[in-house]
């Protein structure tokens, strides 16, 4: 993990020194600055928490809350981190200056550490543009588009005629999810192959399905190590393996070969040329294709999965969501809410008071950070969200059909009552287009085939803790489906 010098890695960064001094020695004698959050150091020096942190953040930060309140700061691994709890406030994130609360310092850091990338100074500014223009405005009907041809493409593929409709098809349900959203996320942001360099549009197509074949097995790699080279603790055999996986993204997502693909979208098309025009080497703008095909691609299957799942165990949703497309909305938010769990962190730039909804204030350290977990603070609170665990597919609905945005908690109306986005200025820019990925995968399977579980009795899978803070939850085992087409 490091030493108190300073060589800490990954997202609890590498730590200051002189603030490892300053909250020692404060923290020796017990004192804290006035109106500071409660400070937790663990029993191990420097390390603090970050086992128990690691072992299972949700039931860590529980603790800390039942111990200590809705904020708090703790120590893990050299760094000070005060959570902010408090449905009421969480909006502080959105509000609070760049200066003061800084996103970038943070990300800076996690892309240098886990994908080996590094930023130029212009680089927020152009990514806002191409984020507004291509995943917000017109150029979201374009990929909208471009995902629906890629999604019939990959999941036509291969599955029989009417011939033979019979024949019913078994797959991991996880699996097979991830495996199509990926491969059709991921020619639509990165493109296809052109007909032309293949002879004719047939052969174009299957090359697109086996390179995107190859491609979503070693992003599975990749996925399965991330969790611990997240948090900077890969063993050195893994280290090796995740750069082996780096370097192979690198070169099939090499700048020369992207930009000689067909249906490029123009997103990662603008995102590219701007780099180049400010003087970016291609091996660097290749590396970051690798961090925008994993950014793109983390969450989305593993929610397409929950989804799918939620309403094949429910039959009055599933029923719901065919007889009216509009419920197929409030469906993706309940289960984003029930499996979206990121941890949103920011860096403290300048010394800085946190001045609560209640107008309780604490004064907070400029080097330490601060975060918000949105999963424990407001998605299971039960006075928010009544029998949290359960899937509920209109709990967002009201009972005109409208979508629901009224949320109260001891009778006050909480803003912030889902967050599977993030807040504030790193809020995911592709939520509109997720959005219509997860409910294009659903409406085409349900459109196509007839699907099943191969054991309607079976239970939901347990979630697999060693994700909580990294964004989607995945499954701790898949569960076996079975598909064939409907004509
Ligand atoms: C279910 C699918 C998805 C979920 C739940 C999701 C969620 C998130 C979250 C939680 C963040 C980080 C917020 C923070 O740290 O404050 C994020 C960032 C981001 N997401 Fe998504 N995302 C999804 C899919 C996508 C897709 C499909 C795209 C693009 C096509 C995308 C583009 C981005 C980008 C570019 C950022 C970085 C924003 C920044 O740092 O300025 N996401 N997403």
């Amino acid at each position: 993990m490091g030493h108190p010098t300073g060589q800490s890695r990954g997202w609890f960064g590498r730590v200051n020194d002189k603030q490892v001094y300053a909250h020692t020695s404060f923290c020796l004698s017990s004192i804290l600055n006035p109106g500071e959050p409660p400070l937790d150091k663990g029993i191990i020096p420097w390390l603090g928490h970050v086992f128990e942190f690691r072992r299972d953040t949700l039931k860590f930060l529980n603790r800390m809350k039942q111990k200590h309140g809705d904020v708090f700061t703790v120590q893990l691994g050299g760094f000070y981190i005060t959570f902010l709890q408090d449905p009421f406030s969480c909006g502080t994130f959105v509000k609070e200056k760049q200066e003061k609360l800084s996103r970038n310092k943070f990300s800076h850091q996690l892309m240098k550490q886990a994908f080996g990338y590094e930023d130029i100074k212009s680089d927020p500014e152009i990514h806002l543009m191409a984020h507004t223009r291509h995943l917000m405005g017109d150029g979201l009907v374009l990929m909208t588009q471009a995902m629906m041809s890629n999604l019939q493409n990959l999941m036509l593929h291969n599955t029989g005629s009417a011939a033979n409709q019979s024949t019913w098809k078994e797959d991991g349900l996880f699996m097979y999810s991830c495996k199509i959203l990926f491969r059709a996320g991921y020619l639509s942001v990165f493109g296809n192959v052109p007909p032309e360099s293949e002879g004719n549009e047939e052969k174009a197509k299957e090359k697109d399905r086996t390179e995107s074949d190859t491609l979503f097995y070693e992003f599975r790699k990749y996925d399965q190590l991330f969790p611990d080279l997240f948090y900077g603790v890969l063993s050195p055999k893994k280290k090796k393996e995740a750069q082996r996986l780096l370097t192979f993204f690198w070169d099939a997502l090499a700048i020369h070969k992207v930009r000689n693909k067909d249906n490029i979208s123009r997103w990662v098309w603008d995102i590219q040329q701007a780099k180049a025009e400010d003087g970016m080497e291609e091996s660097m703008i290749s590396r970051y294709m690798f961090v925008l095909l994993f950014t793109t691609q983390l969450n989305t299957g593993p929610a397409s999965f929950w989804l799918l799942l939620f309403l094949m165990k429910h039959p009055e949703a599933m029923a719901a969501v065919k007889g009216e497309p509009d419920v197929l909305d409030s469906a993706v938010e309940e289960t984003l809410r029930l499996t979206m769990a990121p941890i949103i962190t920011r860096s403290v730039l300048q010394d800085m008071t946190l001045k609560m909804a209640d107008s309780r204030e604490y004064f907070i350290r400029k080097g330490d950070r601060m975060a918000v977990f949105p999963y424990s603070a407001v998605h299971i609170d039960p006075e928010i969200h009544p029998d949290p665990h359960s899937f509920k597919y209109d709990r967002f609905l009201n009972p005109d059909g409208s979508k629901k945005t009224d949320f109260y908690k001891g009778g006050k109306k909480v803003k912030h009552y889902t967050m599977p986005w993030g807040i504030g200025v790193s809020m995911c820019p592709g939520r509109f287009f997720a959005t219509n990925e997860l409910k294009q995968f659903v409406f085409l399977m349900l459109a196509y085939f007839e699907c099943e579980l191969k054991n309607p009795d079976e239970k939901i899978p347990e979630i697999d803790v060693r994700r909580w803070g990294l964004g989607s939850m995945q499954p701790d085992r898949d569960i076996q489906f079975q598909y064939r087409l409907r004509y």
